[in-house]
């Protein structure tokens, strides 16, 4: 499954890079200290230029699970929501709470700034060792639930790099449909 309507917002996975993704905001995998990195960030920065950094001078770094707001400087999208997810150690550390900590807060930072159109890569994933098959399963559950709660989002797109990624999703997104269903019909 690569896309999932919910009421009037939609998730959609696609293959490939976040950086050219024309949706109001594209997500940065970034580091608490907000000060760039490699992988996304690394792709990020380069891609949209000094004005991010800039931007992310001024904020004084970020909290795991938490996201904040810059400029998108010369990328397509307007904006960068900068999130940092958990260093994944064993999955008994918090980390699948902070995880879905940092897509639900990305969607309240872009409700907050009236975008409705949003992409994530996947948080996590990389450098950070969450392993992908949970991590798909708790990001696309996180958006699902926040879309169904009513968020003013229209589009949420999940850009993977690779199609071990993107197969990893659609299955999570098949899983997250029918757990849905099967709460509507309890409902
Ligand atoms: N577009 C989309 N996805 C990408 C791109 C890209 N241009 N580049 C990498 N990815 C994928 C990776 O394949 C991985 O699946 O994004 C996922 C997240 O990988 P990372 O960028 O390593 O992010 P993360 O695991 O969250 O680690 C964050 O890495 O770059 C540093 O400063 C960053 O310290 C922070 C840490």
């Amino acid at each position: 499954m690569r896309e999932l309507s919910i009421g009037s917002s939609r998730i959609e996975l696609v293959r490939g890079d976040i950086t050219a993704q024309d949706t109001d905001a594209i997500v940065n995998a970034a580091n608490t200290s907000l000060l760039g990195g490699g992988g996304v960030d690394g792709a990020i920065h380069r891609a949209g230029g000094p004005a991010i950094l800039a931007e992310c001078e001024q904020l004084g770094g970020c909290a795991t699970g938490d996201a904040k707001i810059t400029t998108g400087g010369r990328l397509t999208a307007k904006h960068v929501i900068h999130t940092v997810g958990p260093v994944y150690r064993d999955g008994r550390h918090g980390e699948p709470d902070l995880l879905a900590s940092a897509y639900r807060r990305s969607l309240e930072v872009a409700t907050a700034n009236g975008l409705t159109t949003i992409a994530f890569p996947s948080i996590s994933t990389g450098a950070y060792r969450f392993p992908i098959a949970a991590a798909a399963r708790i990001a696309t559950a996180t958006v699902a639930r926040a879309l169904r709660a009513g968020s003013g989002i229209t589009l949420v797109r999940f850009v993977l790099f690779s199609a071990t990624d993107l197969a990893a999703y659609e299955q999570a997104l098949a899983d997250t449909a029918a757990g849905l269903q099967k709460e509507e019909k309890k409902r």
